[in-house]
């Protein structure tokens, strides 16, 4: 059933209240049916890295698809089908209670299964392309769902077809994941990790709910909890350049927080730590603020409007172009 002119504050993590001309919830996937194409149309699952500046003045099509499925089980391995709608989260603890391996590095993520391929959700040294086998896709065009493969989806750091060619072409139904039965492959290389194991006494044998427990306590360590305070994880996206600027940056500012990348030719440069030397962890403008312990996370103190949000980033973006030369784009989709 299509609703007209719903307040969207309950939908997006970071509390922004406006409304949405018209809304459609998809609890099954026969209600696809009532999408017509005749006006724009966004898809919504968990809200949780979406930034709304105005009203939206299309359809916002809310997907609640649930279910997760075991479809193959061999000795070794899974093969799971999860509902775009499920909340990724719950799906990571599903995972960890069964003691099957590949999600733990991602406890925590915020948001829904549907809108992990979307970004390629990585933290702490894993990202989801590494368990992901291939999804379903609505596609508005054709009215029908395709399967497209992990080759099809084109991911890249934070990046994938949907946030290019497939933009608000359709929407991801399911998620195939293959996971992994014991002995397991543990992720220990991010160096917050194997401190947290230590600090919990885990370091001999550990397990992946004991790696997932670690990730926990230091994302609730560094990130704001957004039933507390709104935000959508990291504002911006890690900027990569050339290794000769990085060189050149790196003279200047000894303690320059950077990674190497997939390609020799650049480095990618930490935009918390860009943000943190400007002088903006834990400022605020208005009721628009950056969480005081990781600047690259923006939050809404309270009542921010989107506006004061987008101003505050575009001032941000301004200064460290002026101390750095380095220009950071949003991880965030701003609409
Ligand atoms: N740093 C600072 N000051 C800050 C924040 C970070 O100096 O205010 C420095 C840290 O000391 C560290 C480096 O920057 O040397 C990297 O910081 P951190 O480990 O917190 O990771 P990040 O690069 O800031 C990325 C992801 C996060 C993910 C973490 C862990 C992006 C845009 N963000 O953040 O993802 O959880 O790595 O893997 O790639 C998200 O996408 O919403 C998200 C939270």
């Amino acid at each position: 059933m299509i609703s007209q002119d719903i307040d969207i504050k309950p939908f997006n993590t970071f509390g922004i209240s406006v409304k949405a001309r018209q809304y459609l919830p998809i609890y099954e996937l026969q209600d696809l049916r009532l999408i017509e194409q005749n006006q724009p149309i966004f898809v919504l699952g968990g809200g949780s890295n979406v930034l709304f500046s105005q009203d939206y003045e299309g359809l916002l099509v809310h997907v609640k698809l649930s279910g997760i499925e075991k479809l193959e089980e061999t000795s070794e391995e899974v093969l799971l089908r999860v509902a775009a709608g499920e909340n990724w989260h719950q799906l990571v603890l599903y995972t960890l209670a069964n003691n099957w391996g590949g999600l733990e590095n991602l406890a925590l993520i915020p948001g829904t299964a549907g809108a992990a391929p979307i970004q390629n959700i990585g933290a702490y040294g894993a990202e989801l392309s590494e368990t992901f086998m291939y999804l379903d896709f609505y596609e508005f065009a054709s009215r029908q769902v395709k399967r497209l493969t992990k080759a099809a989806c084109q991911f890249g750091y934070r990046d994938s077809i949907f946030k290019n060619e497939l933009k608000n072409k359709g929407i991801i139904t399911a998620i195939y994941l293959n996971l992994k039965k014991q002995p397991h492959t543990l992720k220990l290389g991010y160096g917050a990790i194997k401190e947290a194991l230590e600090k919990q006494g885990s370091t001999d044998k550990t397990t992946i709910q004991q790696v997932a427990k670690a990730v926990i306590s230091i994302r609730q360590s560094k990130l704001p909890d957004p039933q507390k305070i709104g935000n959508c994880g990291s504002f911006f996206k890690n900027p990569e350049v050339p290794v000769q600027q990085y060189d050149t940056l790196k003279k200047q500012f000894p303690n320059l927080a950077a990674f190497s990348t997939s390609s020799p030719m650049s480095m990618k440069l930490a935009a918390g730590w860009l943000i943190e030397q400007c002088g903006w962890k834990g400022k605020k403008i208005g009721q628009a603020g950056v969480y005081e312990h990781q600047a690259l996370v923006l939050v809404n103190h309270g009542n921010a409007s989107a506006a004061e949000l987008m101003a505050l980033a575009k001032q941000i973006q301004h200064d460290v172009y002026q101390k750095f030369a380095v220009h950071i784009v949003p991880e965030v989709n701003v609409v």
